[in-house]
C-alpha cells in the first residue's frame, strides 16, 4: 500500500467533497452565497484545488490515476454549481414576476370626474334665471374704491358699514391718493355698472333700461357657523324711467319659486333701511313643505335706488327709477341643499363637495 496523499485519495473521499460541495451549494440562497461556496471547493486555497496541489509529490502513473479522477470530482462539482446558479436565477425571476406582476382584471384607475361647487352651482343658476327674464350679467373688481362700496351709495362718513370692524382695507401703495377696500358688498357694481350703461349710450336718441345683476365675491371681518370672511353676493339693479316696487315684487317671486322649485313658496317684504335705497325691505321667504316649512327665512335686501345714488349714476333721479336688491348665494345654497355650517363651502373636503353634480 502506497503512503502519502494518495490514501486520502480514495473514491469515496472524492465523493464526500462532491457531496458536501452539492450540500453546501444547495443552502446556498443567493448568487453571492454559491459564489463564497464555489470558492471553498474550487477557489485557490479550495479543497479540490489543494488536492491537486497534492498530486506534485505523487509518481507518474499513481499522477494520471489520481488526476483523472479529482479531475471527474471536479467535474461533477462545476456541473452541480451550474445547474445551482440556474435554479437560483429561475427563482429571482420568479420572484420578480411575481413583484412585478400587473393584474390585468383590476379595475383602472382614472382621473376622478371634478364637478362645479355648490355656490358656483347657485351662482349659474341665479345668472340663468336672471338671463331668461333679460338681465345683463355683470363682473367688477374686488378690491374698490372707498367710494363706490360706500360714498356713492349714499354712506355717510360716519356710518357704522364704514367701521374698521368689518371691512377689510387695503394698503395700495399708490400715489392717487383714493383709500381701497376689499368689497363688502356688491352693491358698487350698481354704481359702476349704470356709469358704463350711460357711457355706451351718450349721444343715442334712447337709453334702453339698466336691468342688470353682479354676482361675486365679496369680503367682511366676520368668521362663524353661518359667516365667512369671503362670501359671495349677487346684486341686482333695475333702473329705468317706468320702473316701480311691484316689477321688484314680481321679479323677485319668480326668481324665488324659479330657483326653489317651488311654486306655492311666499315672499314677504319686510320694512327695514340701507341708505342706498328709501324705502327699503328686507326679502323673507317661506317654504310650505319640507324640513323648513312655515319658518320665515331671510334672503335678500332691496328697495327703491335712493335719488342720490341715481344722482352718483350720473342719471336724473327725476327721470329715472328702480329697485335694486342684494342676497346671498352662500345662504341660498345652504337652504337649497340643506347645507347646515356654511364653513363647509370653504373647507375643500372632496367627500362633501362630491355630492354635488
Ligand atoms: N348691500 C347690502 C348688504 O350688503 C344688500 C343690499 C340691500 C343690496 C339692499 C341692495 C339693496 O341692492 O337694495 O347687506
Amino acid at each position: 500500500m502506497s503512503t502519502g496523499p494518495f490514501q486520502f485519495m480514495q473514491t469515496n473521499e472524492l465523493d464526500s467533497i462532491v457531496d458536501s460541495a452539492r450540500d453546501a451549494f444547495a443552502k446556498a440562497q443567493a448568487p453571492a452565497e454559491l459564489e463564497n461556496a464555489k470558492a471553498q471547493f474550487l477557489g485557490k486555497s479550495g479543497r479540490v484545488t489543494e488536492l491537486m496541489k497534492g498530486m506534485a509529490a505523487l509518481g507518474v502513473d499513481d499522477k494520471k490515476v489520481r488526476g483523472a479522477a479529482i479531475n471527474l470530482a471536479k467535474q461533477a462539482i462545476e456541473a452541480a454549481l451550474v445547474q445551482r446558479r440556474q435554479a437560483l436565477a429561475d427563482r429571482e425571476l420568479d420572484v420578480q414576476l411575481k413583484v412585478e406582476a400587473l393584474d390585468v382584471s383590476l379595475p383602472g384607475r382614472r382621473r376622478a370626474a371634478g364637478s362645479l361647487h355648490p355656490v358656483s352651482l347657485t351662482m349659474e343658476r341665479i345668472e340663468q334665471i336672471f338671463a331668461s327674464m333679460g338681465f345683463d350679467v355683470a363682473d367688477g373688481p374686488e378690491i374698490e374704491t372707498d367710494w363706490h362700496s360706500f360714498t356713492s351709495l349714499n354712506n355717510p362718513p360716519n356710518h357704522p358699514a364704514r367701521s374698521m370692524q368689518d371691512t377689510f382695507y387695503v394698503d395700495i401703495d399708490g400715489d392717487d391718493g383714493i383709500a381701497y377696500n376689499l368689497r363688502p358688498h356688491t352693491s358698487p357694481m350698481q354704481v359702476r355698472y349704470a356709469h358704463q350703461h350711460v357711457k355706451k349710450y351718450a349721444g343715442q336718441p334712447v337709453m334702453p333700461e339698466i336691468r342688470v345683476i353682479a354676482p361675486g365675491r365679496t369680503y367682511r371681518v366676520d368668521s362663524d357657523a353661518t359667516h365667512s370672511p369671503m362670501f359671495h353676493q349677487c346684486e341686482g339693479l333695475w333702473l329705468g324711467e317706468n320702473v316701480s316696487f311691484k316689477d321688484l315684487k314680481v321679479v323677485f317671486t319668480d326668481f324665488c319659486r324659479t330657483f326653489f322649485e317651488s311654486g306655492d313658496l311666499a315672499l314677504r317684504f319686510r320694512p327695514s333701511f340701507f341708505p342706498f335705497t328709501e324705502p327699503s325691505a328686507e326679502i323673507d321667504i317661506q317654504f310650505q313643505t319640507g324640513p323648513l316649512a312655515g319658518r320665515w327665512l331671510e334672503v335678500a335686501g332691496s328697495g327703491q335706488v335712493h335719488p342720490t345714488v341715481v344722482s352718483n349714476m350720473g342719471l336724473d333721479p327725476e327721470r329715472y327709477l328702480g329697485f335694486a336688491f342684494g342676497m346671498g348665494p352662500d345662504r341660498l345654497t345652504m337652504l337649497r341643499y340643506g347645507v347646515s355650517d356654511l364653513r363647509l363651502f370653504f373647507d375643500g373636503d372632496i367627500r362633501f363637495l362630491g355630492q354635488f353634480r
